[in-house]
């Protein structure tokens, strides 16, 4: 038994099966992941035998009931396996993120027992993986300004539009799909689909060449007519907002334990190099210029790691968590912006080259202050959390 322990009493009681999960997720990071890590950055290309690996060993549906394949692990054992991953490879970890808090969460939450039984099994056994579908050109932030439209065609409804900034664009064969079936509701006239790869009128479009996460593949899709079955809609008529909001609530716990681990893994090389590293005659450790700065990354890493921590146990103790989870990725995604830059800052010339990873860790780090909610939108979640 492992305890982390917050100043108010919050115990999380890490047992066996956590500590289990934390090894087996360094195991693969370490092994498959961390060689290979600078060719797929500089490349842009994470490989189908990694996903497959990924599924294999049971990190793409972790939360999911075993009925339908998935490990029905929770959501602590989620983020500790999230942290592990991302010290390595965050382009990795947000495939992953996408997989089991966005799709699989989403569908096993509010999705029929057809659509589970048919979508969910082969996403959580990692056979296929999934994309979720919200931000538009003019949609990131202001989601309910959603422009792709649903039109109900009897049988089916007909999709048109484009996405943005997709994770898992091209790689994914199950999209869940936000659009406006109803523009004259608001938020209130939105849904959510199940939408196959390979449907007629369905464009895999523009390969973003991002500044990090580099070998994630981020696409436009572009949707021309597609004819999407009634039975895929997700939810009752107009759920779709509610879906989403509730959905991504979960997600920023996933990418806040990608923005710990992040900072985790440039923190762990920092100390290692500054053992290392001699100047004026003795390691760069033993100087208190790099003592202070060690100092700062472990404390801020640490309490970044409690309100992941925390938003995760809350939600397996099924409360509250949209404020919780918020927090934990606002404060985390800075702690990672933090600390990766004092970890270029400790490397100095190495740091800036590649080949010592503190500056990919950097480059990476920068998405989770922008994706699943930007800070700023963070800060209003918190807010009228707080207010209401
Ligand atoms: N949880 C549950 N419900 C919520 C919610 C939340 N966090 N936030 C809002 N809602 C509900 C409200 O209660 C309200 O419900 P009612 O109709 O019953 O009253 C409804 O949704 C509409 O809410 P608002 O009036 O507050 O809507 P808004 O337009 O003022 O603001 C917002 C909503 C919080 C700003 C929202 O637009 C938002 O979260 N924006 C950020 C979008 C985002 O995170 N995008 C990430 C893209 S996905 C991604 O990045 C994935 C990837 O590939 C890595």
């Amino acid at each position: 038994m492992s305890n982390t322990t917050t100043p108010n009493g919050m115990d999380f009681n890490l047992n066996e099966e956590h500590l289990a999960v934390q090894e087996a997720a360094r195991d693969f990071a370490t092994n498959d992941l961390l060689p290979g890590v600078i060719t797929r950055d500089e490349e842009q290309k994470f490989g189908p035998e990694l996903i497959k690996k990924m599924g294999e060993l049971g990190f793409l549906g972790m939360m999911v009931a075993p009925e339908y394949g998935g490990g029905g692990m929770d959501t602590l054992s989620y983020v500790i396996a999230m942290e592990e991953i991302s010290k390595i490879d965050a382009s990795a970890s947000v495939m992953m993120s996408v997989n089991n808090s966005l799709v699989c969460w989403g569908l096993e939450t509010y999705g029929d027992e057809d659509q589970k039984r048919k979508y969910l099994t082969p996403l959580a056994t990692g056979k296929v993986i999934g994309a979720f579908c919200l931000s538009e050109p003019e949609a990131g932030s202001d989601a309910t300004s959603q422009h792709t439209t649903a039109i109900d065609a009897g049988e089916h409804y007909i999709l048109n539009g484009t996405k943005n900034w997709i994770t898992n664009g091209n790689s994914s064969s199950i999209c869940l799909v936000i659009a406006h079936t109803h523009p004259e509701k608001a938020h209130k006239g939105i849904n959510a689909f199940i939408v196959e790869k390979g449907t007629e009128g369905f464009v895999v479009g523009k390969k973003e060449d991002k500044m990090g996460i580099r070998a994630s593949d981020t696409h436009t899709l572009m949707f021309s007519d597609v004819k999407v079955p009634k039975a895929n809609r997700i939810g009752e008529d107009g759920f779709g907002f509610k879906f989403a909001m509730s959905t991504l609530n979960g997600g920023r716990i996933g990418i806040a334990a990608q923005a710990l681990g992040i900072a985790s893994g440039a923190y762990e090389r920092s100390l290692q190099y500054s053992k290392e590293r001699k100047t004026f005659g003795k390691p760069i450790s033993e100087h208190q210029a790099i003592q202070f700065k060690l100092s700062e990354m472990a404390t801020r890493i640490e309490a970044a790691r409690l309100l992941v921590y925390k938003a995760a146990r809350l939600k397996d103790q099924g409360k509250d968590y949209i404020k919780a989870a918020a927090m934990a990725k606002l404060f985390a995604s800075d702690v990672a912006m933090w600390v990766t830059t004092e970890a270029v800052q400790i490397h100095g010339g190495y740091g800036y080259v590649k080949e010592y990873h503190v500056e990919r860790h950097m480059r990476d780090a920068k998405i989770t202050q922008i994706y699943e909610g930007t800070s700023e939108i963070q800060k209003l979640v918190i807010a009228r959390e707080i207010l209401k």
